[in-house]
């Protein structure tokens, strides 16, 4: 018996999270583990476990279970690690505290929740899994246990919302250049806030801004990555979507890329406050995966059609249309359809 099994055995109170976890860690190895001995390493019965085995099938994990062999998850698992995480964000100025979760609704609306109690504080919330995942317009962010990467950072800047259009640019842009370093082909950025590789999607990005004043404001920013998704986890996405571990030839973790990530966000965010969007205007010229192309925005209730000619200081998006340049602060780009 290990250490761990030893203290689950110790401790009566331990709550289904819990078991959960311990689960998850033990079939993360990718072996087949009997039910009869996860029984006795969380102290439970065998039809306990195969209940904890059911709600990680819910959550998207690929199960086998094997009459005389036991359980086992294909590959393994690659967990985030929160207290290496920690660590290696200690040297942040803007977000250094990190909250971790194996499952929750999503961690964007887990900050705002958050925020309401400790406001100021900033910190980065990280999910296994999102039951609730949302993206922009109202729509679903399928987040499967494990497979992607999704996280939120809450922080308060002294920024009024009109400064906010560039500051989600810059973001986009910092994380196309931080993955970029490992990937073989290049990812580019698309208006307003999604990272694609060959015209499909591999990020997206969420800002959600209360101005709690003129010149201040607290950002919600929620990244979710690709990382492994699996067809069968996006038989309800609509655009083609891609994954990072695709691109990479290096043998990377989430917790490397994601500790990466946010190093350079919480930089880009510090130079954002001193010098404003102009210093990355020229990347996402560099980035920009569909600048000098044939294009239709999305608006509420109209579409406008144009060729793309890049953007304006306050990240608002130029379009080269029959009547002229439209700029627009909002709305969504896709590739013009061909008639
Ligand atoms: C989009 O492209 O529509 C934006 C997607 C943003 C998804 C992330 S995943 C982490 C964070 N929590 C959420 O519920 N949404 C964001």
């Amino acid at each position: 018996m290990t250490s761990d099994d030893k203290a689950v055995k110790k401790s009566r109170a331990i709550n289904t999270m819990e078991k959960i976890e311990f689960l998850l860690r033990i079939l993360s190895d990718g072996s087949f583990h009997s039910g009869e001995r996860l029984a006795e390493q969380l102290n439970v019965t065998r039809s306990a476990i195969w209940k904890l085995v059911r709600k990680l099938k819910s959550w998207q994990i690929e199960i086998y279970s094997v009459t005389g062999k036991g359980y086992k998850i294909p590959g393994g698992l690659d967990l985030l690690d929160k207290s290496c995480l920690q660590k290696k964000l200690s040297h942040n100025h803007l977000f250094k505290q990190v909250d971790v979760f194996t499952s929750i609704d999503s961690t964007s609306d887990y900050l705002s929740r958050q925020w309401k109690s400790l406001p100021g504080v900033g910190r980065v919330c990280i999910a296994e899994h999102q039951s609730a995942g949302k993206g922009r317009k109202g729509r679903v962010w399928v987040s499967p246990f494990a497979a992607n990467l999704y996280f939120s950072i809450g922080v308060s800047l002294p920024l009024g919302l009109s400064a906010l259009g560039g500051l989600s640019l810059a973001i986009g842009i910092s994380l196309a250049k931080t993955l970029n370093q490992w990937t073989n082909r290049k990812i580019k950025v698309k208006w307003p806030n999604d990272l694609m590789v060959d015209d499909r999607k591999l990020a997206g990005i969420l800002v959600e801004a209360c101005g709690e004043s003129n010149d201040h404001s607290f950002l919600n920013i929620g990244v979710g990555i690709n990382w492994n998704m699996q067809p069968e986890h996006a038989s309800e996405l609509e655009q083609p979507w891609i994954n990072l571990k695709e691109l990479s030839e290096i043998k990377l973790s989430r917790n490397q890329i994601l500790a990466e990530v946010l190093i350079q966000l919480d930089k880009t965010l510090t130079g954002y406050l001193s010098h404003g969007f102009t210093e990355f205007l020229k990347d996402w010229n560099q980035l920009s995966a569909m600048i000098d192309r044939s294009v239709t925005v999305h608006l509420a209730n109209s579409q406008v059609n144009g060729i793309e000619a890049g953007i304006e200081l306050s990240g608002a998006l130029r379009l080269e249309t029959e009547s002229g340049i439209q700029i627009f602060h909002s709305g969504e780009v896709s590739l013009r359809k061909r008639r």
